[in-house]
């Protein structure tokens, strides 16, 4: 039974392919040639019967109207079809009751006078105009132009240029087995170098389809040899760029996650010492106080952490739902500001709200925008001397509005810029885990904004920019 999976396989497919392909060619070639050849040599050989009567049709009826012997007559014959590589028949033409009738008289062939009728030789007695015409005589068929030879006004006679098909019909049998042959020849090569190229496509594309699967185990060690600049080898090229950003992602993550072990490692052991030291029974009542402070600052750390952990997870795993609606940023900026002014005030610090006299208006979640401006002056008060101050600007320019919050602190080094919008990143790990302005960041691009820094000792600005 035929097994349709071996269909299923693209070397097969391919290699069937070239098969039924070259198949077709060769079949069309094959109905184009062979019919036409044999149409196209019994043309010929009309052709020259024709010529060869054209040319020796005069001598033969000077021949047959003159005063010439039957044995000259004879010699006449046999001469012309020599010299024209045909059979010449030569008929005497009689009229009986009105209807022409024949009797060979002499024959280039003698020995074969009899096996052929001449029906175009009649027809030529009749119409008097050289007739062509096919018969099948005892040696296979034969092709034959009879010219008629007059005498005066009367047709005395019948030449019988006649040649046979057998030679045409051989040439056709051989072009055919040839045709056949080489045909068989071809489709087995093409079969054969079908497979052969379908195997080294097919190895090929096995070569991707395994390395995929490493991929898809967690292995990025491998890239695929690319070999070629053909498709396959593109596709080979995509995959490598693929991996190799498969691979940098996975190696963020570990960081990311080895990172944030590290981080929730530091409090929880120094709450533990503190429980610790307070499970000790001569810690005096103020010490106590002291310590539970610290725990408590601990504790305050953790949670700020694991909300910070989670905000980014979930913003980088792209489930954080915004709710955007018309925001007047100046509004929101002065809120932020109220909030924060107890902490202001801690750090000796005056806060200065430049918000011109239009409002700024955009469509944005305003939570998030305040968490981001929360982000930016918390920075601005850890990250400046006590008693500088902190400016909060918005506005709207060519299409876009910005929030930006600039302070005059020791400002950002520049080897530092580019890297702080990174989860983890610190100037100083004593101060804070490195998470809020990543987060700021990725929140800034969900609702297709951007935040961007400047700095300089003595004046570092971070803007918020909103589509309008
Ligand atoms: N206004 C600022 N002035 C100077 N440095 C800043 C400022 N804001 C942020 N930085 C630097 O960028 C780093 C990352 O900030 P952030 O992501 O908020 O983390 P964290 O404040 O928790 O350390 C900070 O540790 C600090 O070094
Ligand atoms: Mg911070």
């Amino acid at each position: 039974m035929f097994r349709w999976s071996f269909v299923r396989s693209l070397r097969n497919r391919l290699a069937l392919g070239f098969f039924a392909i070259t198949l077709t060619a060769l079949g069309a070639l094959y109905v184009y040639v062979v019919p036409n050849l044999s149409s196209r040599l019994r043309d010929e050989k009309v052709q020259t019967l024709e010529r060869a009567a054209g040319q020796q049709g005069g001598r033969l009826a000077a021949a047959v109207g003159g005063d010439v012997s039957d044995a000259a007559v004879a010699a006449d014959v046999r001469a012309i079809a020599d010299a024209t590589a045909t059979r010449v028949t030569l008929l005497r033409a009689a009229q009986v009751n009105g209807s022409p009738q024949l009797h060979v008289d002499h024959d280039s062939q003698s020995a074969r006078a009899s096996d052929l009728v001449f029906p175009a030789a009649y027809e030529a007695a009749t119409s008097g105009r050289v007739t062509t015409g096919t018969e099948t005589g005892a040696f296979g068929r034969v092709v034959e132009v009879a010219t008629p030879l007059k005498v005066g006004n009367r047709v005395a006679a019948i030449a019988v240029f006649s040649s046979p098909l057998a030679d045409v019909q051989h040439d056709v049998a051989v072009v055919r087995q040839r045709l056949l042959v080489a045909g068989a020849l071809a489709a087995l090569f093409a079969l054969a170098a079908g497979y052969l190229v379908a195997r080294w496509l097919t190895q090929r594309i096995k070569h991707l389809e395994d390395a995929a699967e490493k991929v898809a185990a967690g292995d990025f060690s491998q890239p695929i040899p690319v070999g070629s600049d053909d498709e396959l080898g593109q596709l080979a090229l995509a995959f490598n760029d693929m991996q190799r950003q498969l691979a940098q992602l996975d190696s963020a993550r570990k960081q990311f996650i080895a990172t944030a072990s590290h981080e929730l490692r530091t409090p929880i052991t120094s709450l533990g010492g503190f429980i610790e030291l307070l499970e000790s029974e001569e810690v005096d009542e103020e010490t106590r106080r002291r310590f539970l402070g610290q725990l408590r600052e601990q504790v305050d750390r953790l949670t700020k952490l694991a909300v910070d952990l989670l905000d980014l997870s979930k913003l980088e795993a792209g489930s954080l739902e915004l709710r955007p609606e018309p925001v007047d940023l100046g509004e929101l900026a002065r809120q932020v500001a109220d909030e924060f002014e107890p902490a202001l005030d801690r750090h000796d610090s005056h806060l200065e709200l430049r918000l011109g006299r239009r409002e700024v208006e955009a469509v944005c979640d305003p939570v998030r925008v305040a968490q981001i401006m929360r982000i930016l002056l918390d920075n601005a008060l850890a990250h400046t001397p006590p008693g500088t101050g902190i400016v909060v600007s918005a506005a709207r320019e060519d299409g876009v509005v910005r929030l930006a919050v600039r302070d005059r602190g020791e400002g950002i080094r520049r080897q530092d810029l580019s890297r702080v919008f990174e989860p983890f990143h610190t100037g100083n790990r004593a101060r804070g885990s490195g998470l809020g302005l990543a987060i700021a960041s990725e929140l800034a691009d969900h609702m297709d904004g951007t935040l961007g820094v400047e700095s300089r000792p003595g004046r570092t600005v971070f803007t918020l920019e909103l589509p309008a």
